[in-house]
């Protein structure tokens, strides 16, 4: 793990990239956020967690730092804003990457399970992160947060709840995720999604975070259900990737009119923490994409033929 110095020496993109530190966050994250008893050394935790929470800390200002310029661009008016945002689609970090053509196409099961526990691994559940991003949003927004969150929690049906369906899958593809087998970049997009969303200070950037992944989740959701479809993986199993490349197109819309136009309708300068917030997710995908392909094809990344 870097010290405090080196940290700030750094670079965003090395420290996606340096597994020792992003399995610390990731394992303190999962520490942190359980449901459990208060500790008895209750002094000793809290050195301890400012010494993580300036690590994190580090990292997420290192990450705005890589975008503050795109950032910039973004539009302060609303539509214009849902505009530039929307444009992400298209020309944000990592969108059409070729990785999701060939995990459709050509990717064999055992590929398809790798894929699957290191997505599985890096996720950082988003139910949960919807429930701390709305923590004092204002009326429009926070009632499309909640109804996302319904969703997520299958409106109230166990069955329909979105977490345990990819479970569903894990189990049916056998795959077993765990912190110290994933890549640095996998968990550093768990890492990043927990930050933002646990710091309300990083609230702009949580919700800006969580609309990216609405909006570009469907093109790769629906070329990994393609996949598994293709590799004679049941529906049942696939359901997670089936429903998300439908849903959240709707989602995505209600998000960009109810909670985007309406805080920048009322908070202009919200607009650069909310396009810096979805930026960073998306480098942090790209970062994912990047390394997959190396691991499945080699240092060139190019695809076998
Ligand atoms: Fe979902
Ligand atoms: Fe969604």
């Amino acid at each position: 793990m870097p010290d405090g110095m080196s940290l700030r020496r750094l670079s965003a993109r090395e420290l996606r990239r340096d597994h020792d530190f992003q399995v610390r966050l990731a394992l303190w994250n999962r520490e942190r956020l359980a449901l459990r008893a208060p500790p008895q050394d209750w002094q000793g935790e809290l050195v301890a967690e400012i010494e993580m929470r300036a690590a994190e800390t580090a990292f997420i200002e290192a990450a705005r730092a890589e975008q503050r310029e795109r950032a910039f661009e973004a539009p302060r008016d609303a539509d214009g804003f849902v505009r530039w945002f929307e444009a992400l689609k298209g020309n944000g970090p990592g969108q059409g990457d070729r990785l999701f053509d060939w995990l459709e196409s050509a990717a064999s099961y055992d590929d398809m399970r790798w894929f699957v526990a290191q997505e599985t691994a890096g996720e950082a559940g988003f139910d949960d992160l919807v429930a701390m991003a709305q923590i004092k949003a204002p009326a429009q927004a926070k009632l499309e947060l909640a109804r996302n969150y319904w969703d997520e929690m299958g409106r109230g049906n166990a069955k329909g709840m979105h977490g345990p369906m990819l479970d569903q899958l894990g189990y049916c593809l056998d795959v077993r995720p765990a912190i110290e087998t994933t890549l640095a970049p996998a968990l550093a997009l768990g890492n990043t999604m927990t930050a933002l969303a646990s710091n309300r200070a990083y609230g702009y950037h949580a919700l800006g975070a969580l609309g990216a992944i609405e909006l570009t989740a469907p093109t790769r959701a629906g070329r990994v259900s393609a996949g598994l479809k293709r590799l004679n993986v049941p529906a049942k199993a696939r359901h997670y990737f089936d429903l998300h490349a439908v849903l959240d197109v709707k989602h995505s819309e209600a998000w960009n009119r109810e909670v985007f136009a309406s805080i920048v309708g009322a908070t202009p300068e919200a607009a650069p923490l909310l396009a810096e917030g979805a930026l960073m997710r998306l480098q942090c995908g790209a970062d994912c994409f990047d390394a997959y392909r190396t691991y499945f094809w080699g240092r060139e990344g190019n695809a076998p033929s």
